[in-house]
């Protein structure tokens, strides 16, 4: 499978290094291509980087907007076309920083990453809320843990999207476990109480339960 990762910062790379030790085929950009560049160079072979966000569709079967929640609109509606019909992985959290260099939640409570970003897709595209429920340092260090793998939670509203990221997640090297539809991705984002766990599968289950 051929991968585009738009963004290429702090869980971009991350997400790129994991999907590449997996096996798949990467396309990445950034915004202006020199993070790409970089990691592609680290990566190897598996990974090319691509003239701009709509040449690094081309040929891609999904694509991980690994951007900042501010940066995603305008992406979105740049590639709107290419994304029908595609699988789309979103990590980003309803996060920025302010003046002080403080995070600031940038949704009102109860309001989702993943309900906001659903709203800006165009028709047909799959979402999947993922890759974005820890923070880059233990999502880099979790990957293909053992005895038991560690869970990466997902959302998605699609079965299709639900079977296609699961596999993503397999091949990052994390066991996949649904939360349910876009409608709870709020539980895996900054402040949701899925956040940020390191958990195997069956503590992960009752966890969903328990909520
Ligand atoms: N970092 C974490 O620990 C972490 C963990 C979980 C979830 N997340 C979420 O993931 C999202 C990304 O966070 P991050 O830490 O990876 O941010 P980041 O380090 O700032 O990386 C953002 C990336 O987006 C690229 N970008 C910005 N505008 C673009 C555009 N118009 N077209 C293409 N690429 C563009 C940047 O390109 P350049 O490199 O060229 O500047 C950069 O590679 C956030 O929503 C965050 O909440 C982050």
């Amino acid at each position: 499978m051929t991968i585009a990762i738009i963004g290429t910062g702090g869980i971009g790379s991350v997400i790129a290094r994991h999907l590449a030790s997996g096996g798949e085929t990467l396309r990445l950009s950034s915004a202006d291509n020199k993070s790409a560049r970089t990691l592609a160079a680290q990566i190897g072979r598996a990974a090319v980087v691509a003239v701009d966000n709509r040449d690094v569709m081309q040929g891609a079967d999904a694509v991980v907007l690994a951007l900042r929640f501010g940066a995603l609109k305008g992406v979105i509606d740049e590639i709107a076309e290419p994304l029908t019909d595609k699988l789309v992985v979103v990590p980003s959290n309803p996060v920025g920083i302010d003046a002080q260099g403080h995070l600031e939640r940038l949704l009102p409570e109860g309001q989702s990453s993943g309900k906001v970003v659903a709203g800006w897709l165009p028709a047909g595209t799959r979402l999947a809320m993922a890759f974005g429920t820890m923070s880059a340092g233990l999502f880099e260090s979790s990957s293909n843990r053992s005895p038991e793998p560690a869970v990466l939670f997902y959302a998605a509203d699609d079965d299709r999207a639900g079977e296609e990221v699961e596999r993503l997640i397999r091949t990052a090297g994390f066991a996949p476990v649904k939360v349910g539809g876009i409608e709870q991705s709020g539980r895996l984002e900054v402040g949701g109480d899925l956040h940020d766990l390191v958990v195997g599968p069956a503590e992960a289950r009752s966890l969903i339960g328990g909520a």
